[in-house]
């Protein structure tokens, strides 16, 4: 009999194929989050759920079906799966490390010349035909990633990518990270002071509780006046009515891919903002790096399906309970 996997998000078609050849699949293909009443519902007496951001998978869902094998995201961060409750119901949970990493840090580094360069608020600038008259000296003026000191928060695979990438451009590098780490031509410093003495600070840790808002409102205070804040992370490390303040204020620019709450209201003050640039979410969005995260998220649902470790586990200290 095949397995029951419950799919949470719309996928390829040729990704569906591949699936319904190996499982019984119940597949949520609206826009829209399945609502967790309904995933509850459907997680009942299955043996998998895969699943990606944007749907959280609770404590209550984990607890749905006493069959519930293993659980696949397709992503590398977690955020939305409650890993204590699956460790604790010895479940498995897959994540697709590795093979967003240059994605993650080439949107960083647009972020940062979108900003920095003032790209987005002079591309409508051409457009709106509000460019009467020609060059001049003072006209649309940024600010150079060679002359900056970039300060990245989280020195992983991600952070050290755009280290690597800035320090070509001929930016100076500090970072910090929990445990310290040792990278080639960056200088760790205290967080504090990292904050103060950056001109870019670029954000690459994973959101746990230790990481919640470790952008607070006092550490955005001690950004130098214009300096650029980047989250290609997760919105929950900054807290954003702070720095919705700050920017608000004229003291820092952004360049965000991520919020405390996606998608993005409408309301949001962000949206008034020239001095912040705003994409959705599009840090591994690009078609081989989706495709490769598709593939590990289908190698770590086969095996946990099949009783075998997963290749890519979030939650490694699940084995450990033996
Ligand atoms: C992830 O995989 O966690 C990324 O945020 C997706 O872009």
């Amino acid at each position: 009999m095949k397995s029951h996997v419950v799919v949470t998000l719309p996928l390829p078609s040729a990704v569906l194929d591949r699936l319904n050849r190996s499982f019984d699949i119940r597949l949520w293909s609206e826009s829209e989050p399945i609502p967790e009443a309904t995933l509850r519902a459907w997680v009942t007496g299955a043996d998998a759920i895969l699943c990606s951001l944007g749907t959280p998978v609770t404590a209550g869902v984990i607890a749905s079906s006493a069959q519930l094998q293993t659980i696949s995201s397709i992503s590398v961060g977690v955020d939305h799966i409650d890993l204590a409750a699956a460790t604790a119901s010895g479940l498995p949970v897959g994540h697709t490390p590795d093979v967003l990493v240059d994605s993650t840090a080439d949107m960083a580094l647009a972020l940062m010349l979108a900003v920095m360069r003032r790209i987005v608020e002079a591309d409508q600038f051409v457009r709106r035909g509000e460019w009467g008259s020609g060059w001049s000296t003072d006209f649309f003026l940024g600010t150079d990633l060679s002359r900056a000191t970039v300060g990245i928060v989280g020195l992983g695979p991600i952070g050290r990518a755009v280290a690597s990438r800035v320090q070509s451009f001929g930016a100076e590098v500090i970072g910090w990270n929990r445990t310290t780490r040792q990278v080639a031509g960056v200088r760790n410093v205290a967080l504090d002071d990292l904050f103060e003495a950056a001109d870019v600070v670029s954000l690459h840790t994973a959101a746990t509780a230790e990481t919640h808002q470790l952008v607070s409102a006092d550490r955005i205070g001690r950004m130098k006046p214009g300096a650029v804040l980047i989250n290609t992370a997760r919105g929950a490390i900054i807290d954003e009515p702070a720095m919705v303040r700050a920017l608000q204020a004229g003291k820092i620019r952004a360049g965000l891919d991520v919020y405390d709450s996606e998608p993005l209201s409408p309301n949001s003050p962000l949206l008034g903002l020239d001095n912040v640039v705003l994409v959705p979410h599009l840090g591994s969005a690009t078609r081989a790096t989706r495709a490769a995260m598709i593939e590990r998220a289908l190698d770590n649902l086969a095996s946990g399906l099949r009783g075998e470790l997963l290749p890519w586990c979030a939650n490694p200290d699940v084995y450990a309970k033996g």
